[in-house]
């Protein structure tokens, strides 16, 4: 596995629940995967160093965690050398990599979404969105959550025209129609033509409560959102999953990993704000403990083109996970922290995914990044899940510690 956050642990803490697993190794890691298999040193983004690793621990599967080694070539590379991956070809990544290519493969496959028009000129993309109204300016490259700003007025979307033009993603810039409604986040595991569902989740991308403050990774998720029904989200699959699927293997791209797609719930239903080509973080870690399928024989028909069209087993009840960050997240955590409460006995239903730790000389955990750790919980309903995962993450503390008492406290009541 590639990765260090809190989705790898996630997904690691998962994996090592599997049967079927012989050994378990992580590169780069966390402290909080150490007790979980192997932590191996590794640049994840270049494709060569990744497929010598793989080599030399003879790996049987590879699980890809960001989109950045995706994006160089990783994937590619490790298939090359004929080691099943999950995670998509540079080529099909792209639908995470470019927005304008993420577009382009939504129009061709009769996907809804905002309606775009895509700008390589940025004088000719500042006149234009200083002549509409509420608009949305995008980057089309990978830009770290900083890429995408919704405007109020012409005037301040010529401005971010002009902002992100500054930005090696901004070059070319989308200008996008605003749309309204809830956001809901809807992730497949993919085989290449296949996709199983996973159960649907809701990000809180703000840093504050009550959706305040900056944009951020995410500071908590929680999951099942029942935004829609399990025929809605099967109408999802069939159109929008699949015929993804299928243009990109038209394409030459099949997508052989976890698809997101960020839906915005609309009037007229609902669009596509965005592709990811991996799994999200937070929502990976709530999708993990509500998980009750073997997660390792899914992920491995998915590297291999073998998945099997069935719905995936969940348990029951919710998971609600909440992300404890560093001071001056987003814009400059600040690292060393020591971190205290991480050896108290946590209840069965709790579990503490790291992803901004490391250790310091004297073996102590510190912060060493934004978001530092996710506190999940699982429980009957959503508001107990939320209950118990707030209580442990207030007894986690560091210097400055940020979290969002909210989370999850606008799910539809059930
Ligand atoms: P993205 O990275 O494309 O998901 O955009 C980041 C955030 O910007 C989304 O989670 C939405 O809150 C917002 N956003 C993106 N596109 C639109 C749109 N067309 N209309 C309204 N809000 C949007
Ligand atoms: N939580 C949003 C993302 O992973 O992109």
């Amino acid at each position: 596995m590639l990765g260090s956050g809190a989705r790898e642990h996630a997904l690691a803490w998962k994996l090592k629940q599997s049967p079927a697993l012989n050994a378990l190794f992580i590169a780069p890691g966390n402290p909080g995967t150490e007790d979980l298999g192997t932590t191996v040193a590794v640049d994840q983004n270049d494709p060569s160093a990744v497929v010598a690793l793989v080599k030399a621990h003879r790996i049987e599967l590879l699980v890809v965690g960001p989109e950045a080694p995706l994006v160089a070539g990783v994937a590619d590379a490790v298939r090359r050398a004929g080691v099943p991956v999950f995670g998509p070809d540079a080529a099909a990544a792209r639908v995470e990599g470019s927005k304008a290519f993420a577009k382009e493969i939504m129009l061709a496959a009769g996907v809804p979404t905002a309606m775009t028009r895509v700008f390589t000129d940025r004088d000719d993309a500042a006149k234009a969105a200083a002549a509409g109204g509420p608009i949305v300016v995008k980057a089309d490259g990978l830009a770290a959550g900083k890429g995408v700003v919704v405007a109020d007025s012409g005037a301040e979307a010529a401005e971010a025209v002009r902002a992100l033009g500054r930005l090696p993603a901004g070059q070319t810039v989308l200008l996008e129609e605003r749309l309204t409604g809830p956001e809901l986040s809807v992730m497949a595991l993919c085989d290449g033509a296949r996709a199983v569902l996973l159960p649907p989740s809701q990000d809180h991308k703000r840093l504050l409560d009550g959706d305040r403050g900056p944009n951020t990774g995410g500071m908590g998720a929680y999951a099942p959102a029942r935004l829609l029904d399990d025929d809605q989200l099967e109408h999802l699959r069939l159109t929008v999953m699949l015929p993804t699927l299928r243009v990109l293997a038209e394409r030459g791209a099949p997508f052989r990993g976890a698809l997101y797609a960020g839906l915005m719930l609309t009037p007229e239903g609902p669009k596509v704000l965005e592709f990811n080509a991996r799994l999200g973080d937070p929502e990976t870690q709530v999708l993990m403990m509500q998980t009750a399928d073997d997660l390792l024989p899914l992920l491995h028909a998915a590297a291999v083109g073998a998945l099997p069209e069935r719905r995936l087993r969940l348990e029951p009840g919710y998971a609600v996970g909440i992300v404890l960050a560093a001071p001056g997240y987003p814009d400059a955590p600040r690292a060393g922290l020591p971190i205290s409460g991480l050896d108290l006995a946590t209840p069965s239903d709790v579990v503490v995914f790291h992803a901004g730790t490391k250790r310091d000389a004297s073996g102590r955990v510190i912060t060493a990044g934004g978001r530092v750790l996710t506190v999940c919980a699982r429980g009957a309903t959503v508001s107990a899940a939320r209950d118990q995962a707030l209580q442990h993450a207030l007894r986690i503390e560091f210097e400055g510690r940020q979290l969002r008492q909210d989370i999850a406290s606008g799910a539809p009541a059930l």
